[in-house]
């Protein structure tokens, strides 16, 4: 597919410095035809290790959160911002978002979803070119280059924070609803 051929092209990046101190570039995994995509923020210790993005504990709650909206991982797409982890789990740096997010552009271009989830601030604030807070992102249908956009807690938020499952799960029946509008 054409969305593998570019991971071939791109899973060697040097561009930034996370290209040293990374084991496994983190491309992104799912259906290359998806209509919702899943965005987080960067991979952590355990993606670094697997390749795969949301794998650790806060990836399993993804998984769960995902077949709560009777669907499946391979259904869906799941990427990061990042490709590559940030040593220590630290916040991406702008330099790695600006070098690495015309690589997030093109898996947008390639896929078309016809609607996208961002997970946790960061995700949801690169996306749409704001600063605004998570919560205020929250229950707004936002637009990226015409895609809507729905912005949530990262599940990493949720496993910290019990008392954002409430919320986020009312945003999955609205993400549901929404996806479920546009799949025809
Ligand atoms: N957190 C993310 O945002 N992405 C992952 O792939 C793993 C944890
Ligand atoms: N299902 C729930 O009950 N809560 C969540 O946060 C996600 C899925």
């Amino acid at each position: 597919s054409p969305l593998e051929i570019f991971h071939q092209q791109i899973c060697e990046c040097m561009a930034c410095p996370l290209g040293q101190s990374r084991t496994r570039f983190v491309f992104g995994a799912g259906d290359p035809n998806a209509d919702l995509m899943f965005i987080g923020e960067a991979p952590g210790a355990d993606e670094d290790k697997q390749g795969e993005p949301c794998v650790g504990a806060a990836g399993q709650l993804l998984t769960k959160i995902i077949e709560a909206m009777q669907l499946t991982r391979d259904k869906v797409y799941i990427c990061n911002i990042l490709k590559c982890r940030p040593p220590n789990n630290r916040d991406p740096q702008a330099t790695e978002i600006e070098t690495c997010e015309p690589y997030l552009q093109k898996q947008i271009e390639l896929i078309r979803p016809r609607i996208i989830c961002t997970l946790g601030r960061v995700a949801a604030q690169v996306l749409l070119r704001t600063q605004t807070s998570m919560g205020k992102l929250r229950g707004t249908l936002h637009a990226y280059q015409g895609i809507p956009v729905i912005a949530t807690y990262h599940p990493a938020a949720l496993l910290r924070n019990a008392q954002w499952k409430r919320p986020t799960w009312e945003d999955m029946k609205w993400l549901r609803r929404e996806y479920d509008g546009v799949e025809l």
